[in-house]
């Protein structure tokens, strides 16, 4: 019970089925087992959303989705990045044992330029710092706190590979004062498909926010692409998008006779679509009503994370003590 779990949620944007099996579900579950920090990380939102007002909401929705979903408050240490002071003081001094090759060569940067040589622009075009220097912000968010395990999504790997590197760095210039941490990768959920079939992703515009109302779930259920054989066709279950979600929320035994109706025939896509909506709302109808309570309650979660804050900082602080001690700056 005194490992550490620590992961963070970036609110750039609704939270949708892909960042629930992704990353939300194994962090709850993973909080059963460890000492759990999570945190909404809104500078690291900053890089991405330059409009007040919405960043502003998005922090109050994630934290509400959290809540709604089970986390507790009371096990988990759960609050806003921005509180953390601490945090940022730690990236400051991480930067100066981080070689710019390492960053050079992260997988978001480097998309980045490669999408502005191909257009024939100037490599770094619209790239900001923050972008640029995000894996050593998100390594203080994680060594900060001692972290051992970081559940997080497949596309967040090479960022805490990244902090291990700078942990290990660190460690051999000034000794054994930060833990190097671990990926928790949730391997069977690493694909989950969007509407139209690809990877769900905001930036896809295919996703399915876990609360929508049941109109709008309905409709974005409506809106997934299938091919067009007819009911009595056999179909390919792993090629189907409808099968390829159901399967995440259905119980083992309506999986396989679901698998079975594709296999033999006699489903059609609007039968599977309907069944898809009842899974969904099974999961989530409950921790709807919740969600709507919370989201309009913000004394409620500001309350929350505030007192998360505290708790955070007991546990940031010392660790930024030793880290300025180990680097020869006087402590406060
Ligand atoms: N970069 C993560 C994402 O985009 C969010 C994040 C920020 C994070 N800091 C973190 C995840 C620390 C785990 C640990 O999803």
């Amino acid at each position: 019970m005194n490992k550490i779990a620590l992961s963070g949620i970036k609110p750039t944007g609704i939270p949708h089925l892909g960042n629930y099996l992704g990353m939300i579900r194994p962090a709850l579950d993973l909080a059963k087992d460890y000492r759990a920090f999570y945190f909404i990380a809104d500078a690291h939102a900053l890089n991405q959303l330059h409009d007040a007002e919405e960043l502003d909401r998005l922090i109050f929705e994630v934290a509400a989705t959290l809540l709604a979903l089970g986390l507790n408050p009371e096990n988990v240490t759960f609050f806003r990045q921005s509180d953390i002071p601490e945090i940022f003081e730690l990236a400051v001094i991480l930067a100066a044992a981080t070689p710019k090759g390492l960053l050079n060569r992260a997988h978001a940067y480097k998309a980045a330029v490669e999408t502005n040589l191909a257009a024939g622009r100037d490599a770094d075009a619209g790239i900001n710092m923050g972008l640029f220097t995000y894996p050593i912000l998100m390594a203080a968010d994680i060594l900060l706190f001692g972290s051992h395990a970081v559940p997080v999504g497949e596309d967040q790997r090479q960022h805490v590979e990244i902090a291990q590197d700078i942990a290990q760095a660190f460690n051999r210039a000034y000794g054994d004062v930060l833990t190097v941490p671990e990926a928790v990768i949730g391997e069977a959920i690493a694909d989950i498909p969007g509407t139209d079939g690809r990877k769900m992703s905001k930036s896809y515009g295919n996703i399915i926010p876990i609360f929508a109302p049941p109109e709008e779930l309905r409709r974005h259920i409506m809106g997934i692409v299938t091919d067009s054989r007819p009911p009595e066709q056999p179909k390919d279950p792993g090629q189907d998008t409808l099968f390829r979600l159901y399967r995440f929320f259905a119980s083992p035994a309506e999986t396989e006779t679901m698998r079975a109706q594709y296999q033999s025939g006699g489903i059609g896509y609007g039968e599977v679509k309907q069944g898809l909506f009842e899974v969904l709302e099974r999961t989530f109808g409950e921790a709807r009503t919740r969600y709507e309570k919370y989201v309009v309650d913000r004394p409620f979660l500001e309350g929350i994370l505030r007192y998360g804050a505290v708790k955070a900082r007991a546990v940031g602080a010392p660790m930024l003590e030793n880290v300025r001690k180990a680097v020869g700056i006087r402590s406060y």
